[in-house]
């Protein structure tokens, strides 16, 4: 049967084509496959508790109902079918049993559990309570402002937690409905302009988890990527202290020059860097830039060669983001450069 074989063969080819899509994206930060299914903190633990039960169940059901079909398959009646026939005994109950009875039992069951784990993922567990490590999480077209109240500082795109620590995110949205999603972490919410989510997340591990935006906010939407650093109290505590400090001083003539650019150009109409007279909150606080994994929201890899692309144009990298074209010359390109490196 060539026309058989060739089926089975196309749909090998579109199967394993589906499968390219699980890879690893290149451009995001490193050690991240983000899965649901691979939980690393209690709230994605629960929910991927849930998410075995049903599908184990599901599996189950298949099986029977798939086993039944076969049955009856192989059991089928060849030649007229005599309408007269009475019914089997026990058919009717059967239907009863199988088709509703058995039905209800299970989809309550499932309810239930349903139910229980958002219980147990909506709190923090005995660890958190008010005074817990908050921060606040913007969504913007499309990156992700992060702000640390109670620490004085705000940063984009990374998020800096401390390992076995339940931290309380607070989410909202500048412009349209975005949705702030760390598989390995916890389960979606969204962040809706004029309002305030809360959720807890933390991490059983050292480690980054990658987040992405859960909720098609737009042209950019596949490239608004942040990451979760999960780093132990002392790794934890350095960070925002450096995070604390205003930008360093430039330290040599290329630098300042590289500062002066900054200064004097389009690019404090949209950003801060701390200690300089950049104060704009438009784009993303620039104040230790150097020191984040990512550029763009995870469009690229921070590093001085991607930096360049991404100032000169953005838009090659990242159509349609807020951030123009800046038209340097090569020297003056190289001291901005230099400059950005540091800021750490
Ligand atoms: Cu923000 Cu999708």
């Amino acid at each position: 049967m060539p026309q058989r074989s060739a089926k089975v063969f196309l749909s090998l080819v579109v199967f394993g084509l589906l499968l390219v899509g699980c890879q690893e994206n290149p451009t995001g930060p490193p050690s991240t496959l983000a899965s649901a299914l691979s939980p690393r903190g209690p709230g994605a633990e629960a929910i991927s508790g849930l998410w075995w039960f049903m599908f184990i169940v599901a599996v189950i059901v298949y099986a029977i109902t798939m086993g039944l079909l076969a049955i009856a398959l192989l059991r089928r009646r060849t030649g007229a079918v005599d309408l007269r026939a009475r019914t089997p005994r026990g058919a009717y109950s059967f239907i009863v049993i199988a088709g509703i009875v058995v039905p209800l039992i299970i989809l309550l069951v499932l309810f239930g559990f349903t139910l229980q784990t958002m219980v147990v993922i909506a709190s923090p567990g005995e660890a958190g309570d008010s005074d817990s490590l908050t921060i606040q999480v913007i969504g913007h077209q499309w990156w992700w402002e992060v702000r640390y109240p109670l620490l004085g500082f705000e940063t984009a795109n990374e998020i800096h937690i401390p390992e076995n620590v339940p931290v309380l995110i607070r989410l909202t949205s500048a412009d349209v409905i975005h949705s702030f999603w760390v598989p390995e972490l916890h389960g979606k919410i969204d962040l809706i302009p004029g309002r305030t989510n809360t959720i807890w997340i933390e991490a059983d591990s050292v480690g980054q988890f990658r987040g992405v935006c859960a909720e098609f906010c737009g042209l950019q939407h596949a490239k608004m990527q942040m990451v979760v650093v999960s780093e132990s109290a002392e790794d934890f505590d350095l960070w925002v202290a450096r995070q604390q400090l205003p930008a360093p001083e430039p330290d040599n003539d290329v630098t300042f020059q590289g500062q002066q650019i900054f200064q004097g150009s389009a690019c404090v109409y949209c950003h801060t860097i701390r200690g300089t007279n950049a104060v704009s909150d438009l784009g993303p606080d620039l104040t230790h830039f150097a020191s984040r994994l990512t550029i763009g929201a995870g469009a690229v890899p921070n590093s001085p060669g991607h930096l360049a692309g991404w100032i000169v144009d953005s838009h090659g990298i990242k159509p349609g983001n807020r951030m123009p074209p800046m038209l340097l010359d090569s020297d003056d390109l190289n001291a901005l450069l230099a400059y950005m490196q540091t800021l750490e």
